[in-house]
């Protein structure tokens, strides 16, 4: 018998290692995608954006854990559950990219890859909108690709996770 052969016949079907869950995370209105202002966020829900993230993750062999809040200290506990349990973190902080080093302290004390995603361009928009405490922190920032951020986030994060 060939080692390939052995390697095969040992392989139980339907069982495979437990993969880590990449982390999506969504600050605060975000819950509100697709209701609010569309003009500059669109129509897709976030319910649309998990289900595209589920399909997309399949497809690379990863799995995703989505979750949102509008509150800042829920963020942090997700983060800080995600040090244990999460392969890495895909994290639209909403409006606390630009206000929350709580946030940033608790993705500084995150181990693996961080990606920071924005559905609109932040540096089209209001001067207050520039500075994401977040970005100093995150190996990648997407901004202004709209919901497919997420997506091209994910893809990004396959790439990242497969390198470490
Ligand atoms: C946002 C941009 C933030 O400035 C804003 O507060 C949001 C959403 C975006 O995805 O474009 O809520 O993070």
């Amino acid at each position: 018998m060939s080692d390939r052969t052995a390697e095969k016949t040992t392989e139980k079907v339907g069982e495979k290692p437990a993969t880590k869950p990449v982390y999506v995370l969504n600050g605060p209105n975000l819950n509100l995608l697709g209701l609010r202002q569309p003009e500059i966020y669109g129509r897709e829900t976030l319910a649309d954006v998990a289900a595209a993230l589920a399909d997309l993750a399949e497809e690379l062999g990863l799995a995703v854990r989505c979750l949102q809040s509008n509150h800042e200290g829920q963020l942090v506990d997700w983060i800080h559950e995600a040090r244990l349990q999460g392969a890495g973190v895909i994290i639209n902080p909403a409006a606390y990219s630009h206000t929350s080093i709580a946030i940033l302290d608790a993705l500084n004390a995150y181990a693996g890859p961080v990606l920071e995603v924005h559905i609109s361009n932040i540096h089209k928009r209001e001067a207050f909108r520039h500075h994401s405490y977040v970005s100093g922190r995150a190996e990648g920032v997407i901004a202004g690709f709209g919901t497919e951020g997420y997506l091209l986030a994910l893809r990004r994060m396959k790439t990242l996770l497969a390198k470490t």
